[in-house]
């Protein structure tokens, strides 16, 4: 593992903590972790390819581990002189920011908190990753809880836990809701099409587009907790509580 830079890579996503972010290098986002006086990171307006490179063959880096591989990296790896199994220290990011292009405004999603606290409808259990990546388990799992069908890759055989994506290399990547669940009149990335569904009392089938699937999947269990646990405070955002959820960022 020496001599690799510790680089998180998501397809969109940010994370926050101890992070130093960078957006929207060539479709993927680089989340930096770690700094050290000697191993600085780069600053705003680096050019992020060129000096991964530089450092990297430099080798100035010698406890840094590489976490995450994009497509971008992976093409880049022959120059990167390190161990992919270094995968094994894979971790759920702990905040997300969602809804970037949404005119009302961003949504800050603190992943983590709704991983690790006990955050079930009645408020006695965590939820379970495939409660919201619901397509993160065997076809015959997600058959139990219709109206899901559809897993991903097809043929998967496990089941998305934190335990499965901190120790099993080889466990299928996180697929992001929008690979599927693109916004309206795009196409998504994994499917020829952006899932349709006919929900009850509708007559015409609903387009899951990303504001549809969020909405639902979010909104949906929070009104549910709100009917459960009415003197939750603060109670968590529910569906027609828009700006409790998105904010916009002050210029
Ligand atoms: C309450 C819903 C919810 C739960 C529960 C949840 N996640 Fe997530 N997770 C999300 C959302 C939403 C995203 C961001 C998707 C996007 O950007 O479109 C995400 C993103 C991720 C990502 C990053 C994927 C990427 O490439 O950017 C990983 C990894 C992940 N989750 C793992 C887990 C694991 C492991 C668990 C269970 C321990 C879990 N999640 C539970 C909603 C959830
Ligand atoms: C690999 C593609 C794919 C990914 C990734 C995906 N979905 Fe879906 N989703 C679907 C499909 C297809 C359906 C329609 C039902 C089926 O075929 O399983 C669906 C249905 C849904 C529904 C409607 C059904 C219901 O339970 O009400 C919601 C809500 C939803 N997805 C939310 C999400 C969220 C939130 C994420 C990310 C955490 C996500 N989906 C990730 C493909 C995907
Ligand atoms: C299965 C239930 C469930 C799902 C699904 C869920 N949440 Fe929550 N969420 C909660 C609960 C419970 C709370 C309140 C926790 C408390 O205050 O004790 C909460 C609180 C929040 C809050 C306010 C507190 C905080 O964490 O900042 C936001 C914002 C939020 N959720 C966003 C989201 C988004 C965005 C999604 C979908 C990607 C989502 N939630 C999906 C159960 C859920
Ligand atoms: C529980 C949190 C939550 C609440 C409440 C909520 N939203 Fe959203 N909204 C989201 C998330 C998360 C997304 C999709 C994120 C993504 O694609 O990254 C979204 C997406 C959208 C989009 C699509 C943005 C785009 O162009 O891609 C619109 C429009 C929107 N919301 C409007 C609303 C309105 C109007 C309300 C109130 C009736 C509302 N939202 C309530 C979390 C919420």
């Amino acid at each position: 593992m020496e001599g690799c830079p510790k680089i998180y890579l998501t397809s969109n996503t940010i994370a926050r903590g101890s992070g130093w972010v960078v957006t929207e290098a060539l479709n993927a986002e680089f989340i930096i972790q770690e700094e050290t006086a000697t191993h600085p990171l780069p600053r705003a307006g680096t050019d992020l390819i060129s000096w991964i490179s530089e450092e990297v063959n430099m080798k100035l880096f010698t406890l840094f581990a590489l976490i995450g591989l994009s497509l971008l990296l992976l093409s880049s790896a022959s120059q990167i002189n390190c161990d992919v199994s270094a995968q094994d220290a894979k971790k759920p990011p702990e905040t997300i920011i969602l809804a970037k292009e949404s005119k009302l405004g961003q949504v800050t999603f603190h992943h983590l908190d709704h991983i690790t606290k006990n955050r079930s409808a009645d408020g006695t259990k965590p939820i379970a990753c495939v409660e919201c990546h619901h397509t993160a388990q065997p076809a015959a799992e997600a058959l139990k809880h219709p109206p899901h069908k559809t897993v991903w890759p097809a043929d998967r055989t496990t089941t998305l836990t934190a335990e499965l994506l901190e120790k099993d290399p080889t466990a299928p990547a996180v697929n992001i809701c929008t690979d599927c669940h693109a916004r309206a009149e795009t196409k998504p990335k994994l499917l020829p099409e952006i899932p349709k569904l006919k929900f009850e009392g509708s007559d015409e089938p609903t387009i899951l587009t990303n504001q549809q699937a969020f909405h639902r999947n979010c909104g949906a269990c929070h009104d549910a907790v709100v009917k459960a646990r009415p003197d939750l405070t603060p109670p968590p955002p529910t569906s027609k509580k828009c700006v409790a959820c998105h904010k916009k960022i002050a210029a």
